[in-house]
């Protein structure tokens, strides 16, 4: 049975996401006792503030699961120099209405590729600013900004060899931090 569950949000919507790939693939070097529960996004409507009293079901989902959780992977592209929308729109309805944020304390990680060479670093740091607000600890080093290049991935959708030894470390490094601060 499973001690820790964290759950995955991954900030890209499209089929053949790199993002989707690498979240699917870095659970797989989660240790025993891990387990990682992707969370659905797309359905999620445009945040409202007027809608807070009466939130969508698919809302009320997310939080449930966030709270159920006790930890946050955010997997995210980098659009823009920032975080895409979608997933910026599911981080504003897990975190009202005021006072019932579904990430307080949560610990978070924060993991992205990009076809670019910055690996999706704007991106990251506009995100840790967010969850800062949110109050998440969020795991500092090692920070992982992944350039999307041949051999990322291997046939059987896991972290190819050369990226392996080093995203088993920051897998390492993040359950380790989410069990420091689970409570
Ligand atoms: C609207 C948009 C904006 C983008 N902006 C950036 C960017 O600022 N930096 C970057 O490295 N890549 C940028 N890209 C390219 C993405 O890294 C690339 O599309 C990537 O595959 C998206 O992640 P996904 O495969 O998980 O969907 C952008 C792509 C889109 C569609």
């Amino acid at each position: 049975m499973a001690q820790l569950k964290i759950l995955v949000l991954v900030g890209s919507l499209r089929k053949d996401s790199f993002n989707r790939q690498l979240a699917n693939a870095i659970v797989k070097l989660a240790p025993a006792g891990v387990e990682f529960q992707h969370a659905r996004i797309d359905d999620l409507p445009l945040y409202n503030q007027d809608d807070d009293a009466n939130p969508a079901a698919a809302v009320k989902r997310l939080k449930a699961e966030i709270t159920a959780a006790q930890g946050v992977l955010f997997v995210t592209p980098e659009y823009n120099r920032s975080v895409p929308g979608v997933l910026k729109n599911a981080i504003d309805h897990a975190s009202r209405p005021y006072g019932q944020s579904a990430f307080a304390g949560k610990p978070g990680g924060v993991i992205g590729v990009s076809v670019g060479a910055a690996g999706t670093a704007m991106a990251q740091q506009h995100l840790r600013n967010v969850l800062a607000y949110l109050d998440m600890p969020t795991l500092g080093q090692p920070e992982a900004f992944i350039h999307n290049k041949d051999g990322l991935f291997d046939a059987d959708g896991g972290i190819g060899e050369a990226s392996k030894a080093f995203l088993q470390g920051w897998m390492d490094r993040y359950v380790a931090w989410v069990k420091q601060h689970a409570g």
